[in-house]
């Protein structure tokens, strides 16, 4: 037999100096493979005489062994190490905010939504629904807006074609008409807003015809015009980010309310640039009032027992001022480059703990 211990080093040696689980594999077909030099010196054994065979096939099998537990020892090692690689190579700071860009971004109306919903949410609001395509009974009849009445024309509404039971169908003119089916649908107590979409036949910089409405109502027992000048004035200051924001109610006139007012938020207009905050000028922006008690009939809600509030509010009109967007067209163009200018980060949803604003 060869030197067995030169042989036993060798083998060693490129076992235990293998870079690389491909190596490896080549160190043991050369040693223990079918024509490996372990498995030819074991093939000489039967040639040997007895005493012989036995002595040295205990150092083969003894070499053998060694040899297999050196292998499965840098097959360990090896593959410790590749995984280390792979993790140092792949390692990621879960702590990294989202990349924004392969998600886009998400529209100044959506984010106007999520912003006014978290506010109402807050106070308890839940968000309600309705279909675009109204029936007159809903849109105007019901909300005490009668055929003759001057709001109808006022409102440029687009009729559909055809009836449906005696009624024409319109596209809604405001969101008003989901307070009807709430409380048709819900016995009060109540509190809802009704984010959506309206539309009225009308196209300019500050019109378009579609746009946004963010409608409120709540109905309770003992609900008053304090609860609404509380609800209302929290509202826009939480939604601007202004504190000490400036909040007026406005006597004004709508059908389904009674007393009915128009709010004012104070800003500047000093050297031709609107801000909002103190300034000493005043900007509408929403409608509100007590609940007319003939709507509260109309939906068959007992108005000697319950009395509510209600508001409207135009989307596009408060994220312009809040946005500094100047025209309302540009909303619906599907601008991309508008879109990355005045889009918001996609996952950051707006909440009252996290903040509102960018
Ligand atoms: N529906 C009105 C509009 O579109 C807005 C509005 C005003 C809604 C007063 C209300 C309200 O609920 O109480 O102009």
């Amino acid at each position: 037999m060869e030197n067995l211990e030169g042989l036993r080093d060798e083998i060693l040696a490129a076992v235990r100096q293998a870079p690389d689980l491909g190596a490896l594999e080549g160190a043991r077909i050369s040693a223990l493979g079918r024509k490996g030099r372990i498995t030819a010196l074991m093939k000489e054994l039967g040639a040997l005489a007895a005493d012989e065979r036995r002595h040295a096939g205990q150092i083969l099998n003894a070499l053998h062994d060694d040899v297999t537990a050196a292998i499965a020892q840098r097959k360990r090692e090896l593959g410790r190490a590749e995984l280390d690689a792979r993790l140092a190579e792949e390692r990621i700071d879960v702590t990294l905010p989202v990349r924004p860009g392969p998600l886009g971004r998400i529209h100044p109306i959506s984010q106007t939504i999520d912003e006014v919903v978290a506010i109402f949410g807050e106070m308890g609001f839940q968000v309600a629904e309705g279909p675009d395509i109204e029936d007159d009974w809903y849109n105007f009849t019901a909300l005490n807006i009668p055929p003759e009445h001057p709001a109808r024309q006022e409102m440029d509404t687009f009729y559909l074609p055809g009836a449906k039971d005696g009624h024409r169908l319109v596209l809604r003119t405001h969101t008003s008409p989901v307070q009807i089916r709430t409380m048709q649908e819900r016995a009060p107590p109540l509190r809802i807003i009704v984010p959506g979409r309206t539309y009225r036949c009308d196209s300019d910089a500050t019109h378009s015809p579609m746009f946004h409405q963010v409608e409120g109502l709540m109905v309770d027992e003992s609900t008053h015009f304090g609860h609404l000048k509380g609800c209302l004035i929290e509202f826009c200051r939480a939604y601007f980010g202004i504190e000490d924001l400036p909040v007026r109610f406005r006597p004004s006139y709508f059908p389904f309310t009674e007393p009915s007012a128009e709010v004012d938020i104070g800003c500047s207009r000093a050297g031709g640039e609107l801000k909002i905050g103190r300034g000493g000028d005043w900007l509408e922006i929403l409608g509100c009032g007590m609940v007319n008690p003939k709507v509260l009939e109309n939906c068959g809600v007992d108005s000697a027992r319950f009395q509510g509030f209600a508001f409207g509010v135009g989307l596009e009109r408060i994220a312009m001022l809040k946005y500094g967007i100047a025209d309302l067209r540009t909303f619906f163009e599907s601008d991309l480059r508008w879109l990355r200018h005045f889009g918001f980060a996609a996952l950051d949803v707006p909440n009252l703990v996290g903040g509102l604003h960018r």
